[in-house]
């Protein structure tokens, strides 16, 4: 694993930004894997402002995001749908039917496998990840097999609350969603992750102590080819060898 430290979550966002443009200058068809969340937001702002210089066109790019919400109609504005077309799509030349998403409405059993089928055949070449303060990548949550692929989970308490910032209550949260697994964003060429604040030291910390157990999902990383790491210094706030932490 590459690890970058960076001072804060503009820098993080820079860094990432960079990455993805240059994927997609040297891959115009690319595949890339999308993450919601904060983390991921500034990134996207600057990947538009790069298409709007036309450094970088999307209209040749398929997208795959790592989950969805049950329970939320696409509309809905916490909807990761919405969500992504709020912050990206919307503002960029991507071909919607090139948009995929673990599909929440209509007969879950049916929409797992359709999604495991596309994954199947699409490799993704880069995916973006963040970090969920217990160490879960998507919302693959501690305890979940490394091999899993698409599935519903049930939300952990400390997800919840993490995440009722965005809803007026936590009684609002969703309590379940479908998530891309762990074993199938493994399988991409290329991992970023995305680290920022605080709340993410200790997990960061467990990350790259290097101890892989599924307690802490985003372990598994450091067993994949070609990951890079950029966390700002609030969130790499617990490493105490940042030296041998950096490759
Ligand atoms: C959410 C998403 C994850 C995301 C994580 C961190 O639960 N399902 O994909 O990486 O939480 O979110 P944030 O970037 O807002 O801290």
């Amino acid at each position: 694993m590459k690890v970058i430290i960076v001072e804060n979550y503009e820098e993080m966002s820079e860094v990432a930004c960079e990455i993805i443009a240059e994927q997609i200058k040297e891959k115009p068809n690319s595949i890339i894997g999308l993450a919601t969340g904060s983390s991921p937001v500034r990134t996207y702002e600057l990947l538009i402002e790069e298409y709007q210089k036309k450094e970088i066109s999307f209209k040749d790019v398929t997208t795959f995001n790592l989950d969805e919400y049950i329970g939320l109609d696409y509309d809905h504005p916490q909807s990761y749908h919405y969500f992504m077309n709020d912050v990206l799509f919307s503002k960029i030349d991507i071909d919607l039917n090139n948009t995929n998403f673990p599909d929440t409405i209509g007969d879950l059993d049916v929409n797992v496998a359709a999604y495991n089928k596309k994954l199947y055949e699409n490799q993704i070449d880069l995916q973006l990840l963040g970090i969920g303060s217990n160490g879960h990548i998507a919302f693959n949550e501690p305890g979940t097999s490394f091999d899993s692929e698409t599935h519903v989970v049930e939300l952990t308490k400390e997800t919840k609350e993490d995440n009722k910032r965005f809803f007026n209550s936590i009684e609002e949260v969703p309590t379940t969603a479908l998530t891309m697994g762990i074993k199938s964003i493994m399988n991409a060429k290329k991992i970023l992750i995305l680290a920022s604040g605080l709340n993410k030291a200790q997990a960061i910390k467990e990350l790259l102590e290097g101890i892989e157990t599924t307690d802490l999902p985003a372990s598994i990383l450091m067993s994949h080819p070609e990951v890079i790491l950029v966390c700002d210094e609030a969130s790499a706030s617990l490493l105490e060898d940042v030296e041998e932490a950096v490759e």
